[in-house]
């Protein structure tokens, strides 16, 4: 067994926190490479449920290491906030968390910042979660962010923050879209959020590298999906990080050399939030009822997702981007009552048919995809663990979508919860977490 990716392979909201969750059983250390407080990561466990954002979902396994790497960009309040739900529900956080001293923060001013690209006539909005994550990123981007390292350097920190938010303020005022901030308040909570903060923090790089030397083994959670990342996405309706396999090295500064597998979380189907191309959406009343079955409403902003069928060149591409050895299938109970299951197997622009994902959101809003239609299964199988025990027909499908992806399916979820999962036997899929 060895350090092993485990990230979204479509638009996001997969289930990834449920199966970093289960399988983080069988890791020493849980980490997070990317993305900020716009991930909502849901797990249950029995009748509790949680939604992790900037904590990595190893954290609810006693005794698991949980880190926060280099990649991420924190607000510290939503952090803080977020580990005193975690402990007043009973799980040992602080002891168990480091944070990256080089992952950036996120200050209430980014919320600000961006309105410039979302509410603002003649630009084109993205339906972000409007936590300021962009405008972070952008700040890390342009060499003017404020890392952790930098929050805990009291100097530093009040010259580069009254300077960067001074500017802010400029920007706002001018682009008409200012709001009263108390900037020097805001200063001093963070003063006090970083008092907090500091015994986590510490060089992360370094210390999987010595936990890796040492032979702890290593997770690698993704948040949001490969079509959210920032340069293979449908940009510029993405977010502002590097959400695909390659991220884990850059967000957490481990080697290439280091990771040993690769596995893809896609759903039975798919699902979108805010604004871009989606060639599968199904905007009849089978969208609908995927909504309503799948529950499928944002965990963060609890928006409606769209929906749409399982999109099989879109997977193609996304096996491309990340090398997945395996695909987790979660949510295959959702689709339990459809009698005809529509799977995208091709698409065509202007007339002929095409390989891969165009780069341009404007042709991407064209295509045309082409379905085969599958026999739906008509009985539950929520809840299976055996995959001898699926319908004869669910068998047929996730055949259907390995066969189409040409990525083994090694893994299917049938509920949230975590025992409500398949481990094919024999499988790659097994080999890496296993
Ligand atoms: P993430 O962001 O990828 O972690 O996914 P979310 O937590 O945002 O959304 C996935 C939702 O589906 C959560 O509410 C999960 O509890 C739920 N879920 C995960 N796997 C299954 C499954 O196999 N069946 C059903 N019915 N729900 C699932
Ligand atoms: P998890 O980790 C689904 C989407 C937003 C918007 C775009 C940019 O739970 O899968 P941002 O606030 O990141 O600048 O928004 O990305 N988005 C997500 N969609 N799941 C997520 O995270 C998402 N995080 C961001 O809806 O379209
Ligand atoms: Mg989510």
């Amino acid at each position: 067994m060895g350090n092993v990716v485990i990230l979204g392979s479509q638009w996001g909201d997969e289930g990834k926190g449920k199966v970093v969750d289960l399988f983080s059983e069988r890791f020493d250390i849980v980490a997070r490479y990317q993305g900020g407080h716009n991930a909502g990561h849901t797990v249950f466990i029995g009748d509790k449920k949680f939604v992790l954002k900037l904590v990595p979902s190893g954290i609810l396994r006693p005794g698991k290491k949980a880190v926060i790497g280099n990649g991420l960009v924190l607000d510290a309040r939503a952090l803080l906030e977020e580990i005193d739900a975690l402990e007043a529900a009973g799980v040992a956080v602080r002891q168990n968390l480091s944070i990256s001293d080089r992952a950036h923060v996120l200050f209430p001013a980014h919320r600000m910042m961006e309105k410039m690209s979302e509410a603002r006539p003649g630009r084109v909005s993205i339906g972000t979660t409007s936590r300021g994550i962009g405008p972070c990123y952008e700040d890390k981007i342009a060499r003017r962010g404020i890392r952790i390292a930098g929050l805990l350097d009291r100097d530093f920190f009040r010259a580069q923050y009254d300077s960067v938010m001074q500017e802010k303020v400029t920007i706002a005022k001018a682009l008409g879209i200012y709001e009263e901030l108390d900037l020097a308040a805001i200063r001093e909570q963070y003063e006090a959020f970083a008092e907090r903060i500091r015994p986590m923090v510490c060089d992360t790089a370094l210390l999987l590298a010595d936990a890796m030397r040492a032979g702890k083994t290593v997770l690698f959670e993704g948040a949001q999906g490969t079509m959210l990342d920032i340069d293979h996405g449908t940009y510029p309706f993405v977010t502002s990080s590097s959400a695909s396999a390659g991220g884990a090295c850059t967000g957490t500064g481990v080697p290439p050399t280091r990771i040993h597998g690769v596995i893809g979380v896609a759903k039975a189907y798919i699902t979108r939030v805010g604004g871009g191309p989606f060639p599968t959406e199904a905007l009849d009343g089978a969208g609908e009822r995927i909504r309503q079955r799948g529950k499928e409403f944002g965990a963060v902003t609890g928006r409606p997702r769209r929906c749409g069928w399982f999109d099989a060149p879109l997977l193609r591409y996304t096996a491309a981007i990340n090398g997945f050895d395996s695909l987790v299938v979660t949510k295959l109970d959702v689709l339990d009552e459809f009698d005809q299951i529509p799977v995208c197997v091709g698409y065509r622009l202007d007339g002929r048919e095409i390989a891969g994902v165009p780069a341009t959101v404007e042709q991407i809003a064209r295509l045309e995809p082409l379905y085969e239609c599958l026999p739906g299964w008509g009985c539950s199988t929520f809840g299976m663990v055996s995959y001898e025990d699926l319908p004869q027909r669910a068998k047929a499908y996730l055949a259907f979508l390995e066969n189409r992806t040409g990525v083994e399916v090694g893994c299917v979820s049938t509920g949230p919860e975590r025992g409500q999962t398949i481990v094919r036997r024999g499988s790659r899929f097994e080999q890496l977490v296993g």
